[in-house]
């Protein structure tokens, strides 16, 4: 529980116990202060810059979730660092397509030394499976061309990967919501749809 949030307990496929959660009231500092540990890597794979921090449009952006337009769903651990306090450790976000709406562009973040323990995958099942209550069938995203991670990731999921014609450094990520979704039973997708939709608090 984090701020009287729902949270629901899952195990990465390596075997990671996280918590998953929707938007929480810290928000506007988390996102700060984990953005400020991102690697370089890490910083322009995800946002394109290597500013020291995040800017206020970025953040106003960031912190716009809905759960309807914009779907979010961050992943916290037990962090020794944090006083046993929980850490979140990564977020899978998407935002619904102006004039697409079964369409929603996708991006994920996963704290550098926690990544490789499939924190990554989890959260991309988890935002797909509540993606999919909203009726958001595809997922877009736009990687660069050298993001082995995020495109291993995405192939993963049987994902459609094209370079982008118009600019070679950018690939162009197409995914059905359903094969992500389709990886956690229904009981766990039941529960993660009730609690990620916004006015349940439990
Ligand atoms: C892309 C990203 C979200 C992946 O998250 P993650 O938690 O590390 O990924 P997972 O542990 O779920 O990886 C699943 C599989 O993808 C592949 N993979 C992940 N990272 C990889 C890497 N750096 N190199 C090669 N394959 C990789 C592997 O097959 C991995 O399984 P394995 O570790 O059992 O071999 C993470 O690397 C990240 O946050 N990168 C910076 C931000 C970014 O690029 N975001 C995407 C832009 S939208």
């Amino acid at each position: 529980m984090m701020d009287g949030i729902g949270t629901i307990r899952v195990t990465t496929g390596t075997g990671l116990a996280i918590e998953l959660r929707g938007p929480s009231e810290h928000d506007r500092d988390i996102l700060q202060q984990e953005y400020r540990l991102l690697s370089d890597g890490s910083r322009y794979s995800r946002f394109f810059t290597l500013s020291p921090d995040l800017n206020e449009s970025t953040l106003t952006s960031l912190l716009s979730v809905d759960q309807r337009d914009h779907v979010a769903v961050g992943a916290m651990v037990e962090s020794p660092d944090h006083d046993g306090a929980r850490r979140t450790i990564g977020v899978a976000r998407a935002i619904r397509l102006k004039g697409r709406p079964d369409t929603a562009e996708l991006a994920v973040t996963v704290a550098d030394d926690y990544q490789r323990q499939g924190v990554g995958t989890t959260l991309i099942c988890a935002v797909a499976t509540y993606a999919r209550a909203v009726d958001i069938d595809v997922f877009t995203a736009t990687l660069l061309a050298g993001n082995v991670a995020m495109a291993a990731v995405l192939r993963g999921f049987g994902a459609r990967l094209v370079a982008n014609a118009d600019d070679r450094t950018i690939v162009d990520a197409t995914l059905d919501t359903a094969v992500p979704a389709g990886r956690f039973e229904p009981e766990l997708a039941d529960r993660i749809v009730e609690t990620l939709r916004p006015g349940i608090a439990t």
